[in-house]
């Protein structure tokens, strides 16, 4: 109490009057439990009026209930602000409806702009629903929408922000896209994109195209305790980015990813630690996209993965290279490396040209029980990976044939690569391994 009594009673008074609580439904009026569109339309503008009107001190309370909105839901500038979602925000199907830019681009689900000193919380297990599955999600729909879907959870120029106790489910497209980030930790957060209870990544559920979990560019990132199950790259560190740290989380998509990196992106000091991954797509994963123009260079350095145990990877464990991605409708083409590589003739797989890998340490891996060959390590012979050490990272329970328990591809490593630790398999193209082979023959 003795901090009440050093108070005026009137700076007390206005302490008191500054700390609103805005209740969505009670204060704004809006309507829980109705999917119709008029109401989609109506809490949406209710929301967008309760960012607009939240002053320092504030807390929004979207209270314990299912609440339809349509999409499009922006804030700008808000600082020193809590968001408390208790309840569920579900986004509109009504793709037809989905407010665009004047070029026509959808909007994101939410965007947020300019936040300082932001938490978004719950009591409980507050829910973002984007309900891709069968408005947005499929092959033959991404002929339609192609990648003109909505992010579920946007946010750019955001200092010291808190994300807690959210769940994010079946986002049209990204589940989020965080960027300009100084200051942003995430925690019991978790998120889920699939099509059906298939535990694993089938040709179906990879049909949840581009579903991306936490993306994030920027520097000074905590994230921790948090899952993601989805069909795209799972925890994400993009464009120039620095000082991260991703530790005791699970992770089952396209793993744990750096990249696409281009252009002349610098990624450093980025550390996975402490992760579990049951059937993952991929698992370590990071890459460089074409097109860092000449004279330029694209670098990703002090990196650390470490204590990593993999589930029956489904595709590839360890991938240190070019992105295996397409980002046309002419899907087969590599963007530099092809998505249909190695199993369809005449697929190419190349290095990204001037991107440069330097300090990688995977630590203590365990991949357990592969379905593949454990993967690709592959840099531009111009800018051989530098200081790349793999130090106890064990392939085990492996079911093929002995002597393909090796990397598909191993190219591009400098003499200072090493595989100490217990490292088995050696990839081939290390110093030690080329040593080794001469001896035999
Ligand atoms: C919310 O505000 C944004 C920006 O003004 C607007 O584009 C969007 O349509 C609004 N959404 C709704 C549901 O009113
Ligand atoms: C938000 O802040 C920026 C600069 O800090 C300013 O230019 C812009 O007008 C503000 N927008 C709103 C909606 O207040
Ligand atoms: C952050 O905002 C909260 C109110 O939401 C406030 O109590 C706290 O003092 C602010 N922190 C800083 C460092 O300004
Ligand atoms: C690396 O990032 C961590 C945060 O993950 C930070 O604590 C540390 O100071 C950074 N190291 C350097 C050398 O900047
Ligand atoms: C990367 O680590 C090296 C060796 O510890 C250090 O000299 C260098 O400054 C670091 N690079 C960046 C961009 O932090
Ligand atoms: C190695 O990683 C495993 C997880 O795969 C973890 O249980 C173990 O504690 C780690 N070992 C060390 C020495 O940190
Ligand atoms: C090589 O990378 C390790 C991390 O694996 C780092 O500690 C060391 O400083 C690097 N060596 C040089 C010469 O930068």
């Amino acid at each position: 109490m003795a901090i009440f009594r050093a108070l005026h009673p009137l700076a007390l008074l206005a302490c008191l009057s500054a700390a609103r609580v805005i209740d969505l439904e009670k204060d704004l009026g809006a309507k829980p439990e109705d999917a119709s569109e008029a109401t989609e339309r109506f809490n949406g503008q209710k929301l967008n009026e309760s960012f607009a009107q939240m002053q320092p001190g504030d807390r929004l309370l979207i209270p314990a209930k299912r609440f339809h909105v349509m999409g499009g839901i922006q804030a700008r500038n808000l600082s020193d602000v809590v968001i408390q979602l208790d309840g569920t925000l579900v986004f509109s199907e009504r793709t037809k409806d989905w407010p665009r830019t004047a070029t026509g681009g959808v909007l994101a689900c939410m965007r947020f702009e300019n936040l300082v000193n932001v938490t978004f919380t719950s009591a409980g297990r507050g829910t973002l629903d984007g309900q891709g599955g069968a408005a947005w999600w499929g092959f033959i729909r991404y002929l339609v929408h192609e990648e003109n879907r909505p992010r579920l959870w946007e946010m750019s120029q955001i200092k010291n922000v808190l994300v807690e106790r959210l769940f994010l489910k079946n986002a049209p497209y990204w589940t989020t896209s965080f960027g300009g980030v100084d200051g942003l930790e995430i925690r019991e957060s978790d998120i889920l994109n699939e099509r059906t209870k298939h535990k694993g990544h089938d040709v179906y559920n990879l049909g949840a195209l581009n579903t991306d979990g936490w993306d994030i560019s920027g520097t000074n990132v905590w994230v921790h305790h948090s899952k993601v199950w989805n069909q795209d790259d799972c925890f994400t560190v993009k464009g120039t980015s620095s000082n991260m740290l991703f530790e005791n989380i699970e992770a089952s998509g396209l793993g744990l990813t750096i990249g696409s990196e281009g252009g002349n992106d610098h990624v450093s000091n980025i550390t996975f630690r402490n992760v579990y991954m049951d059937r993952t797509f991929k698992g370590i994963y990071m890459k460089f996209r074409d097109g860092t123009p000449e004279g330029q260079l694209t670098i990703i350095e002090n990196i650390t993965y470490e204590n990593i145990y993999m589930k029956e990877p489904e595709q590839w464990a360890i991938w240190i290279g070019p992105a295996q991605q397409s980002d046309s409708r002419e899907f087969w083409k590599g963007h530099p490396c092809s998505l249909l590589w190695p199993a369809v003739p005449g697929a190419t797989c190349s290095a990204a040209q001037r991107g440069l890998y330097r300090n990688i340490l995977i630590k203590n891996v365990t991949v357990d029980n592969p379905k593949n060959q454990p993967g690709v390590i592959l840099a531009d012979k111009a800018y051989p990976m530098q200081n790349l050490t793999f130090d106890g990272v064990k392939v085990i329970n492996w079911k093929g044939n002995k002597k393909n328990l090796q990397y598909k591809i191993c190219d591009g490593v400098d003499a200072t690569a090493k595989a100490i630790g217990g490292t088995d398999p050696v990839p081939s193209c290390f110093p030690q391994a080329e040593a080794e082979s001469s001896l035999l023959v």
